[in-house]
């Protein structure tokens, strides 16, 4: 009856939403435990797609599902998806942390603002407004999820409300005011729409991990974005990494069993920041068109490129990986050769780490395998398929759980469950 976390390993687009939602048909407990809106999963039911931003994937089997207090929540948001849900037939058994804070009004106008003076040096964020709420956060003047349903906002957002309308006239230069009126009554309908799902969930959660009750840690965004692991700056604003799920959760470490890393086949990355094994031609498209890559929150086009196993190995040692889940393996279908890369040249050394701060200046050193036309032969996946799951499993040292052949649940291959 473990607690296991699923958790990222490149830069986010994983297809965690699908292993997620593969592991949640056997858990109790599902907690989001970090990120907020700039995160979308998609859920294909049948003929349904659901995108989810925010409720955990897990709400669809059944399980409690539960928000903690280190993810940033856009109320409105929040309240369409579960109005989406619910009036779809999903039974939305929801509890937000009361210490998650709030994405207000004006933290997506700083985050798209604050981007644009960067210029070259921008971010490309998802405007979501988290960079500016967890900076509000750590700045000890952020509102959270008790001050909506407890009214003790009202001092705060109109001193924040002075400050942005004061950054955004001098520092930032961008004609726009915010009323604050329509602030504080927005706050006011959300503080009354959220009363009822708010809870304790730090308690919820380390009750049923005494009760031995099955607990999926859901992670957004992933490794390479982390804050303080990731390719900073070109990174979000908090912890994906294993690490951020006890903070986020707020359970210790030594309750934790096992952590899953969602690996996909290749690599993608959407916004600025190096990426070594990124291609810029035929097979890049080919990648992008058949796996779809395009953000599920911005609609923006993901940059493709071959599979980077130096990254995993990383992934492994920040999170202490124990499995990890091969996603959307069918993308690489009809190609001839594929390239996985095993280390790096660096100043003139071939390196298999990444302990150095400029990925920028890496030149990747790759293996050549053969392709497949299409995964299966009959029941069995084909020789050179099983090559390529064999080599990934060699050079990162971590057995393969899951295998994802395709969107639906149905095209998942189970080896060994994590529960
Ligand atoms: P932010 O999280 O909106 O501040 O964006 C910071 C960086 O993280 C940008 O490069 C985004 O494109 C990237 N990012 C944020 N969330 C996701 C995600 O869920 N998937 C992939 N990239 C993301």
């Amino acid at each position: 009856m473990p607690a296991v976390i699923i958790v990222g390993t490149q830069w986010g687009d994983e297809g965690k939403g699908k292993i997620v939602d593969y592991c949640s048909k056997d858990a109790d407990f599902v907690i989001r435990y970090q990120g907020g809106t700039n995160a979308g999963h998609t859920i294909v039911l049948g003929e349904k797609v659901f995108k989810l931003r925010l409720v955990p994937s897990g709400v669809f089997y059944g399980c409690r599902v539960l928000i903690g207090s280190g993810v940033v929540i856009d109320p409105e948001v929040l309240l369409k998806e579960i109005n989406d849900l619910t009036s779809n037939g999903v039974d939305v058994n929801l509890v937000v942390s009361g210490k998650a804070h709030v994405i207000l009004p004006y933290h997506p106008i700083l985050d798209g603002s604050w981007d644009k003076v960067r210029g070259k040096g921008k971010i490309g964020t998802t405007k979501r407004g988290i960079g500016p709420t967890y900076t509000d956060k750590v700045a000890r003047r952020g509102i959270r999820v008790y001050d909506l349903v407890n009214n003790t906002y009202k001092e705060r957002v109109r001193l924040n409300v002075k400050l942005v309308n004061r950054i955004l006239q001098h520092v930032l230069q961008v004609d726009h005011r915010l009323d604050v009126k329509e602030i504080l009554k927005q706050c006011s309908r959300w503080g009354v729409d959220l009363q009822s799902y708010v809870g304790n969930v730090s308690e919820i959660i380390n009750r049923a991990l005494e009760e031995k009750q099955n607990v999926l840690f859901e992670g957004a965004q992933a490794t390479f974005l982390d804050i303080d692991h990731g390719t900073y700056p070109f990174v979000t604003s908090s912890n994906p990494i294993a690490g951020g799920a006890c903070v986020g959760a707020g359970v210790g470490p030594t309750r934790i069993d096992k952590v899953l890393g969602v690996c996909k086949a290749y690599t993608t990355r959407v916004g600025e920041g190096p990426f070594p094994t990124e291609l810029d031609d035929d097979v890049g498209f080919h990648l992008r068109d058949i796996g779809r890559e395009f953000g599920t929150v911005t609609g923006r086009p993901r940059r493709c490129g071959w599979l980077d196993l130096n990254m995993i190995r990383y992934a492994r040692m920040v999170n202490g990986l124990t499995s990890l889940a091969l996603t959307k393996l069918d993308v690489l279908n009809g190609l001839e050769r594929l390239m996985i890369c095993v280390g790096y040249r660096w100043r003139g050394s071939n390196i298999t780490s990444l302990s150095i701060h400029d990925m920028e200046s890496c030149e990747p050193i790759y293996v050549e395998l053969e392709g497949w036309e299409t995964i299966f032969n009959g029941d069995e996946i084909c020789s050179e398929a099983k090559a390529y799951i064999a080599k990934i499993e060699e050079e990162t040292g971590l057995p393969i759980d899951y295998i994802s052949t395709g969107p639906k649940r149905v095209d998942t291959i189970c080896r060994r469950s994590v529960w």
